[in-house]
């Protein structure tokens, strides 16, 4: 069964990236969590998506130039009132609020735009702290991030994430010894896509899907997970679907 992924938490109804995003994924019966990890200046590994403070928060500047005292200043409200005081996290309170829950984790380390050198390393030794290498996927644009990752060791399921129309996809990944793709809904072209990518061994979880039909086209093509802002909405649609 095609397992439910908060994307960025449960991003339609609170401030992505934040802990009450997380919160109410959990609350609201949601699988799994995806969120996005960068680095501050003075090297600490933080949940946010844009190496840029605007859209997010009410601070400005690059993500890479604050440290994390400096972060902490800016309110990552994301133009959702009614959540006061929501700062941008640290991994280690994103992690702090899911892993006791049991969910699926994703950790997408955002460095294809900044390179955040020991991103790698320090996303690994949280994946030990918390002992949850094996109900942990770690995600990336850069696909030279992800084999870094594999050359330091990291027994976790590792995700290719990409964004263009890619030709037999599970081939590539298969190659890069990654047991995963993540790819945007719109290029997973049908249920004998998922079937392949299965037959070679790779797991296909599709983003963003937040619409009614498209979700139950993804449970009919069996993937093996969505990443929705709309964990409530997609757990009614896979109801639903399994009973009609
Ligand atoms: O990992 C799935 C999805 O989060 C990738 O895109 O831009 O939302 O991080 P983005
Ligand atoms: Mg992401």
């Amino acid at each position: 069964m095609t397992r439910i992924w908060a994307h960025r938490g449960a991003s339609a109804y609170a401030p992505e990236n934040t802990l009450p995003a997380f919160a109410r994924a959990l609350e609201l019966g949601a699988e799994g969590v995806e969120f996005d990890v960068q680095l501050t200046a003075d090297g600490v590994p933080v949940v946010i998506h844009d190496e840029t403070l605007e859209r997010t928060t009410d601070g400005t500047g690059r993500v890479a130039d604050h440290t994390l005292d400096q972060l902490r200043r800016v309110v990552a409200a994301a133009g959702k009132p009614g959540f006061g005081d929501v700062r941008v996290p640290t991994l280690t309170e994103v992690l702090d609020v899911v892993v006791p829950a049991g969910v699926d984790i994703n950790i997408e380390l955002k460095n294809s735009v900044e390179p955040y050198p020991g991103l790698e390393e320090q996303v690994l030794a949280a994946v030990r702290t918390y002992r949850i290498a094996d109900r942990v996927v770690l995600s990336s644009f850069n696909h030279y991030s992800l084999r870094r990752l594999r050359a330091l060791g990291a027994t976790p399921q590792l995700a290719v994430l990409y964004s263009d129309l890619l030709y037999k996809p599970w081939r590539y990944a298969s190659r890069l010894g990654m047991g995963a793709i993540h790819p945007p809904a719109r290029f997973v072209l049908g249920h004998g896509f998922v079937r392949k990518a299965r037959a070679a061994g790779v797991a296909v979880r599709p983003w963003v899907v937040n619409g009614e039909r498209k979700l139950a086209r993804m449970f009919r093509w069996e993937a093996d997970a969505v990443f929705t802002d709309v964990p409530d909405v997609a757990l009614r649609v896979r109801d639903a679907s399994a009973l009609s």
